[in-house]
């Protein structure tokens, strides 16, 4: 096991009927930014529960912040933030509107001139605005870590920032929000969740028996509510296990003590900024290729995970790395969610060079666990996901 330092500090409130409880949890007094997407939440009854709960508080409202949150939006609610001079941010919604949140508590702060800096010079935050969330929609884990991506429309840029002063001091779960969720982002959610795990586990054995058993353990009940939680969003100890799981895929703990991968997100952020293809999909597609592609480095765990999460028997570790391979491939299909790139677009050509020209820009040179990823193998593979 490798040496780790592990602190979370966010509060989960999780269960039923608990959005109420934010009126105890925000300092009293504040100046409160709520922040929201969309409009979905102005359709199933979770705007009423918070403008309820936030009675007594001043509250100064920012809806309209898009999937993959776009960062000249963002830009309006920073110059609000400062005008208003908020002291508290309340992000409902899913990872857009929370990273969202996270941009903005790192750029409130921030003293440089032009907050894109944050993401392009990958400026880590150790203090930010505090905020806390509602989570609308199971997924990123989002609400209980200090990470964050921001798009740019203009330069097709999707980036990632964090740092220690980003963590939300609470996170609300409450399971009965998934029942208005479309299928499509019920699908996209138990998929993001499967590949988090997966990238803080597909790599090779350090004897971390017990973060690969949660790994695993994660794992498997994705997928075993993955068909409850499709079929009925409505199941509450479906949508429970659901919601919890997304959250400990990727709340800092599994990742302790071992290697990580991340190539699979680096890659598919490329994806979602040129084609605006969904986050979880872009994943689905370079999955597959990826673990084709590092089969002799990753097939051990390759082989572990095809034992002990798919029940795989027969063969050597070669044979149960490629099955295992073909299992995931399968259970992202049982979501009807496609893994090739073709399905998404056919404006292919040039974009596996286009990748691998930003990646070499940016001195993304060796990624991996091993630090070996070319820019030009992360070409191959964005090809062979075709
Ligand atoms: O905008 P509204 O109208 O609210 O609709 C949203 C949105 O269209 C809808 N939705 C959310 N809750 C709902 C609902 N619809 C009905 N009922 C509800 N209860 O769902 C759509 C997708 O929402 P979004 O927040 O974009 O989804 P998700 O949570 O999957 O977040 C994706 C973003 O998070 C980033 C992704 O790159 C992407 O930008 N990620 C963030 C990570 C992190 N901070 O740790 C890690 C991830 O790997 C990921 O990169
Ligand atoms: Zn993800």
């Amino acid at each position: 096991m490798l040496n780790f330092e592990f602190q979370n500090p966010t509060k989960i409130i999780f269960g039923r009927d608990q959005i109420s409880k934010i009126a105890t949890e925000i300092p009293q007094g504040a100046k409160v930014m709520m922040l929201y997407g969309g409009g979905s939440i102005k359709a199933n009854g979770i705007y009423e529960q918070v403008t309820k709960a936030l009675e007594g508080f001043e509250v100064v409202e920012f809806g309209g912040i898009p999937a993959n949150p776009e960062y000249d939006i963002l830009l309006e609610a920073l110059r609000i933030i400062k005008a208003e001079k908020i002291d508290f941010m309340l992000a409902v919604g899913g990872g857009s509107v929370i990273d969202g949140v996270k941009f903005l508590s790192a750029a409130a702060l921030f003293e440089g001139a032009e907050p894109w800096d944050i993401l392009k010079n990958s400026i880590r935050t150790f203090r930010g605005l505090p905020f806390g969330t509602v989570l609308t929609i199971p997924a990123t884990g989002s609400e209980m870590n200090s990470g964050a991506v921001i798009t740019r429309k203009t330069t097709q840029e999707k980036l990632s920032m964090g740092g220690p002063g980003l963590f939300p001091i609470f996170s609300i779960i409450d399971p009965q929000v998934i029942t208005s969720i479309p299928k499509r982002q019920l699908a996209n959610g138990i998929t993001d969740a499967f590949t988090h795990v997966l990238e803080q586990y597909m790599t090779y054995p350090t004897q971390a028996f017990l973060q690969d058993r949660f790994a695993e353990s994660i794992m498997q009940t994705l997928i075993e509510i993955a068909p409850r939680v499709m079929d009925n969003p409505a199941d509450y100890e479906a949508a429970a296990n659901f919601m919890w799981s997304c959250t400990m895929a990727l709340n800092g703990l599994i990742q302790k003590g071992v290697p990580t991968d991340w190539s699979v997100h680096a890659i598919g952020h490329e994806l979602t900024a040129l084609f605006g293809i969904d986050h979880a999909r872009t994943l689905a597609v370079i999955v597959p290729s990826h673990y084709r592609f590092n089969f002799d480095a990753k097939k051990e765990k390759l082989a572990q995970y095809g034992k002990r999460v798919w029940g795989l028997a027969e063969g050597d570790t070669d044979a149960v790395a490629k099955a295992a391979i073909e299992k995931t491939e399968a259970f992202f299909h049982s979501l009807e969610i496609d893994t090739a790139l073709s399905a998404y677009t056919d404006q292919f050509e040039g974009t596996a060079e286009k990748i691998e020209q930003r990646f070499q820009e940016r001195g993304w040179l060796g990624l991996g666990e091993h630090k070996k990823l070319a820019p030009a193998d992360v070409a191959k593979i964005v090809t062979m996901s075709y």
